[in-house]
């Protein structure tokens, strides 16, 4: 009996070893356990970093590290970030329980699906978003309605926390354009919300966490790991979809199509006797999680980061005020229209971009067949971390990448000047979805907040730290702000 216990211990234990040793020719990374792989070796916060800095200077751009049994690779260098967002056998998304959980068990929506599921509901959504013409209001509108209630509250208060006052901006927007409606910043359904959205983003870990590395982790400790709680959240967002889903069953007009929600419908009712159809309610409720998840924290931590600069660099805000009274003066709004006037102003938003870096890593692509890179054999469901940070932080190619310094993106002439290497949206076929909105989104809250007001940090107050909170993307640390009107 013993002998037999002793023998199949020893069995498990070398199918596990094998199982979790790197393959052939595998990219050099950090040591490799029996079972766990290279994850005590993982850096815990703030992974690029670590992996663009250290790891890159250790074992070169392209850095192989197994977590439990899952392959994963991690692409540091800008000339391999720039071939493999290129390359089509690098466009998968990984599989697993961890991507499939958060959709109904399977993989449903834009950002964790892929193959020709992927192709067909990312162009339907990628049409009903940038040709968001339908309904009463354009996109510009149903920003600048948001701005405008966000001046409001910053005259009430004059001094301010930073981190909270646009997040409800930010998600109206988006639900504007899902389900056409918007919440005001005291709803507690939307509080509620948003602070499990926060939670979940700023726990996550760019290279999936334990348990997408070990799933087993998940049935055995579910508690320790915060997954039972992560998946809590999850399906009260998801409640909060479906709501809203049933009133626009009810309500919906197809010769009149007020957002997303009703666009979608329609196409389901459309594809209703197609067996193949991919359009489903429990797709339409992970897009719209989707887009909450992708887009809320990152334009909201964008706009936070773009005043937090200014306080920190008041001659900046010194010169865009100046650029801003040039071209917008003093009688009317910034409109997207004055977009290419502003050298000046989209040089700050482009050094923003590059020296925040919001997100550092591409959420993970998977290889979908055999394939190399730098001579290195990468087997077919490799999981890929791509550290687009690692372009904004070359030091040949910037020279100073640590500076903030807006005019490397102006000509002689003041002219603004675009730089290839500048894809903090991604590039390629997965390049982000919602870039036009979240560029717009930015641009009319910097400007007009700027046309507005003289930022400055509170009296007593210590500047704001330039070091970010880590997770999924970046965000600030806490930040106070005061505000004083400019006219
Ligand atoms: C400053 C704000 C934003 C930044 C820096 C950003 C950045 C990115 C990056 C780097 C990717 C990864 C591309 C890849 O996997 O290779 C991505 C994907 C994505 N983003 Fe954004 N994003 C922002 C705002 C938004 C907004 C507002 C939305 C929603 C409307 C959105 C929706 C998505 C979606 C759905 C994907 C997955 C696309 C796919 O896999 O096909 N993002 N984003």
């Amino acid at each position: 009996m013993i002998v037999s216990i002793v023998i199949a211990v020893i069995v498990i234990y070398l199918a596990i070893d094998w199982l979790t040793q790197k393959p052939n020719n595998f990219p050099p990374g950090p040591p490799t356990l029996p079972l766990i792989g290279s994850l005590p070796f993982m850096p815990r916060k703030l992974v690029h970093y670590t992996m663009a800095g250290e790891w890159r200077k250790k074992y070169g751009p392209v850095i192989g590290c197994m977590l439990g049994s899952m392959r994963m690779v991690a692409i540091c260098g800008p000339q391999e970030v720039l071939e493999v967002l290129r390359r089509d056998e690098f466009q998968g998304r990984p599989k697993g329980d961890f991507f499939k959980d958060r959709s109904f068990n399977k993989y449903l929506g834009v950002f964790f699906s892929d193959g020709p599921f992927w192709v067909e509901q990312r162009r339907f959504t990628l049409r009903h978003l940038r040709d968001f013409g339908f309904g009463k209001k354009s996109m510009q509108d149903l920003i600048m309605d948001e701005v405008e209630d966000v001046i409001k509250e910053i005259t009430k208060k004059e001094t301010f926390q930073a981190n909270g006052m646009f997040a409800v901006s930010t998600l109206n927007v988006l639900w504007g354009m899902l389900a056409g409606t918007r919440y005001s910043r005291d709803d507690a359904e939307l509080k509620v919300l948003l602070k499990k959205l926060t939670r979940n983003f700023r726990a996550g870990n760019p290279a999936g966490g334990i348990t997408a590395s070990l799933p087993i982790f998940k049935k055995l400790i579910p508690g320790i790991i915060g997954h039972t709680e992560a998946m809590e959240s999850l399906r009260d967002m998801q409640s909060f979809f479906r709501k809203s889903i049933q009133n626009h069953k009810t309500t919906i007009d197809e010769n009149y199509l007020r957002d997303f929600m009703d666009a979608y419908l329609k196409e389901m009712n459309i594809q209703e006797t197609n067996p193949d159809t991919t359009f489903t309610e429990e797709g339409l409720i992970t897009i719209c999680l989707d887009l909450f998840a992708a887009g809320g924290e990152t334009t909201t931590s964008s706009i936070e980061f773009t005043l937090m600069y200014m306080v920190l660099y008041p001659e900046v805000q010194k010169a865009v005020h100046k650029e801003l009274d040039a071209v917008v003066g003093q009688n009317r709004r910034p409109t997207l229209e004055d977009r290419p006037n502003l050298h000046y102003v989209e040089a700050v938003l482009t050094e923003l971009l590059r020296v925040c870096s919001i997100a550092p890593f591409t959420p993970p692509h998977r290889t979908t067949k055999d394939t190399q890179i730098n001579g290195y054999s990468i087997p077919k469901n490799t999981s890929i971390a791509i550290c687009i940070y690692s372009l904004f932080q070359d030091k040949e190619h910037w020279g100073d990448p640590e500076v903030f310094r807006p005019e490397r993106f102006l000509n002689s002439e003041g002219k603004y000047v675009k730089d290839d290497w500048m894809i903090p949206f991604g590039a390629g076929k997965r390049v982000c979805l919602g870039e036009v909105l979240a560029r717009s989104t930015v641009f009319l809250f910097f400007t007009t907040l700027l046309h507005e007001f003289i930022f400055s940090v509170p009296e007593g107050d210590p500047p704001p730290s330039e070091i970010p909170l880590s997770g999924f993307t970046i965000a600030p640390q806490p930040f106070r702000l005061k505000a004083s009107k400019r006219f």
